[in-house]
């Protein structure tokens, strides 16, 4: 399945006036909106209506912006937090604002997706088109038994079903489980698992970079015993000359396959008025622990979370606009700006199954051309990659069609932003940097494109709608300085809890600064100007290339190994990837690690939680740092994976181990 982008080594021949031009913008403190950008959607209105009162700004926003099969009377409750209710006693569903509106509009013919696979297979999916596949799926679903609140799991590559089988679950009320297809089967085994999922959907095989991962013989290996697991619905997309010869394996009465499910089912299933506050879906992501936290989204909010932000942000004209997003429907960043909010704008998307780099490094930069790519939002991890292929690429395609570019998941250096702005926006498209969160649902930090003066390296400031501000470590509110990033009030996309596990919702992110303040966190720096710059995380969270790993998670995966006795993960920063993974490992019975062990490693952790979890970095150590109460002092392990001099040692149980690790790295190095 596709993995996360892998750093590629090739030379990268950036021209010397390129690199003299971006050495004189560094100094550039602020950029003005490029004076060609003209803002369809105003804000003026907004900005003023959300200060006044952000709960009926958000109330007026939800009956402009969606069609409630039962209007709400009530907004928000807030009699019990942190467990908020909005629009309580309204319903809607959300397929019908995804697809069926824009088709009873007359717009039945307009795409929704341009469908790009990375040898060149091309597909048009229209929002008619798309309605019908999910209006089958939904029935085919129901037909397996899913109702309303049963969880489906969906493991599948960037293909066209990923749509439909999302839409198919809101259609009729049932939970969908999206799992990222770069995570090994035994982790969408786990998420599967403490899902309570009934039905599984994914796919005979994925392709990535010329070769096929044979996707369902590995999740049958995995999910066998998995006894609420009743069926497996499999989409076939590679077939059997993908997969070198056979179709997929399928075990009779628990295995279907999705094309003769859709084929055969009623083409006609009416969408199910939902509950504002019905699940939507879970989304598993890395906490402090080594248990991933299952993130719980519920209908309306959501909805109109993702729906104002899309159109607020991107400034997106549906009859005009190709969009593309260049994440992975399954992080949120797909799932809120791939599907739901381009779709319920009735937008016209882009989606490609493909890596930046293959067939070659123009791979993103042919499609942009082709189809004539007028917004584009990517990570800054892939910026840096393709900053290090080199300009040249790019070069050799018209991407003058580019009105508009976007950042997110993690902070982007200036350098890139400056690459970014000048060599694939031409200097004329405004980059927004867009702050958000698996749980925030929508984005809450960002430019205005044409609105806001953009400064490389700062998210820029609030959304109308939402209140993100600075804390002290003592919960003292900061009006410039460095501080603990929290929300003050209450928004609609919010995640309701963590599924099935309410006390760690409140723990986490409640306890902290009591059960009105979210707790984000990440630190961050506010300036003189209010605006926000992301500094990191202040949990055991480490982000590489934008993807969300605990330290815990990967620390088990590795113990799990019968020759590790212990091991501490940690941080180290990444020019490449915002940071790496660094793993101290102290191997049993005195076993002396070897580079056969460290790949040894690697490819153990890779198949416990996939590729993007391996660790950069393996350092062998005799003994861990640990305090007297034998807490690991990661603070320490940090220091010395960064090369930094040892900070104070004296609440250490035993302050020799930290000198003979130093010398032990500073001696490999
Ligand atoms: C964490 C959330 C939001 C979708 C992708 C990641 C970091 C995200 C930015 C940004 C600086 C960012 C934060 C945040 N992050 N966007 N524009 N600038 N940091 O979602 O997996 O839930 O991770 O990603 O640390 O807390 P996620």
């Amino acid at each position: 399945m596709s993995t996360t982008d892998e750093t590629d080594t090739s030379p990268a021949p950036v021209t010397g006036r390129l690199e003299a031009e971006l050495e004189r913008l560094l100094a550039v403190e602020s950029f003005d909106p490029p004076a060609g950008f003209t803002r369809r959607h105003p804000v003026e209105n907004d900005v003023a209506a959300a200060a006044a009162d952000p709960v009926t700004f958000w109330a007026d926003k939800a009956r402009e912006l969606l069609n409630w099969d039962r209007p709400f009377t009530t907004v928000l409750n807030d009699a019990n937090p942190p467990f908020y209710k909005w629009f309580e006693d309204g319903e809607l569903n959300l397929s019908a604002n995804c697809l069926d509106r824009h088709v009873a509009a007359g717009r039945g013919d307009r795409v929704a997706f341009h469908w790009a696979g990375e040898e060149g297979e091309r597909r048009v999916i229209t929002y008619a088109g798309l309605l019908d596949e999910t209006q089958r799926l939904a029935n085919g679903l129901r037909s397996l038994g899913v109702g309303k609140g049963d969880v489906v799991g969906i493991f599948l590559p960037m293909i066209p079903q990923v749509a439909a089988a999302m839409l198919a679950c809101a259609r009729i009320g049932a939970v969908h489980n999206v799992v990222f297809g770069g995570f090994a089967p035994s982790a969408v085994r786990e998420r599967m698992e403490v899902s309570d999922a009934k039905v599984l959907i994914t796919v005979d095989g994925a392709r990535r970079k010329g070769r096929t991962a044979p996707v369902k013989a590995a999740v049958d290996a995995e999910m066998g015993d998995l006894k609420s697991l009743e069926r497996i619905l499999v989409v076939e997309a590679v077939g059997a000359a993908g997969l070198g010869g056979e179709r997929a394996p399928m075990t009779p009465g628990r295995d279907v396959w999705y094309e003769e499910l859709v084929a055969a089912a009623d083409p006609v299933c009416p969408p199910e008025p939902m509950p504002a506050e019905a699940p939507l879906f879970i989304l598993y992501s890395s906490g402090s622990t080594a248990k991933p936290k299952g993130i719980l989204h519920t209908t309306a909010g959501y909805l109109l979370g993702v729906t104002y932000t899309y159109r607020t942000v991107f400034d997106i004209d549906p009859a005009t606009d190709i969009y593309w997003c260049s994440a992975d429907v399954g992080w949120i960043t797909g799932h809120s700006y791939i599907i739901y909010g381009p779709l319920s704008n009735g937008a016209t998307s882009v989606m490609y199954e493909g890596a930046p780099d293959y067939p070659d490094f123009d791979a993103w930069w042919k499609l942009i051309d082709e189809y004539k790519v007028t917004v584009f939002y990517t990570a800054p991890t892939a910026i840096r990659s393709c900053m290090k292929w080199g300009a040249e690429y790019p070069d050799r395609h018209d991407l003058s069609s580019l009105r508009l570019l976007g950042s997110v998941g993690e902070p982007i250096n200036p350098k890139a932003w400056l690459w970014y702005q000048q060599v694939i926006g031409g200097g004329r498209c405004p980059v927004v940097d867009t702050w958000w969160q698996t749980e925030t649902g929508a984005i809450m930090i960002s430019p205005v494109p044409g609105v806001t003066s953009t400064k490389p390296g700062s998210a820029t400031k609030p959304l109308p709608g939402f209140s993100p501000a600075l804390l002290t470590e003592q919960g003292q509110p900061l009006s410039e300085g460095v501080g603990v990033l929290v929300v003050t009030q209450p928004w609609p996309s919010m995640l309701r809890t963590l599924y099935k596990d309410d006390d760690r919702f409140v723990e986490t992110y409640f306890s902290r600064f009591g059960p009105t303040t979210y707790l984000v966190g990440d630190a961050a720096r506010l300036d003189a100007d209010g605006y926000f710059w992301i500094i990191g995380r202040i949990d055991d969270v480490i982000n590489v290339s934008g993807h969300r790993l605990s330290t815990a998670e990967v620390e088990s995966a590795i113990v799990a190994h019968e020759a590790v006795a212990e091991s501490a993960v940690v941080a180290q920063a990444d020019e490449q990837t915002g940071q790496a993974i660094v793993a101290f490992v102290t191997l049993t019975g005195g076993r002396v690690g070897d580079d056969a062990m460290v790949a040894e490693l690697r490819d153990h952790v890779a198949a416990r939680i996939g590729k993007l979890a391996r660790p950069k970095r393996i350092i062998w150590a005799d003994d861990l740092p640990k305090t007297r109460s034998g807490k690991i002092m990661r603070r320490l392990l940090r220091d010395v994976a960064e090369g930094r001099a040892l900070g104070d040692v004296t609440t250490l149980r035993d302050p020799a181990v930290m000198a003979a690790l130093a010398s032990k790295v500073a001696e490999a190095d």
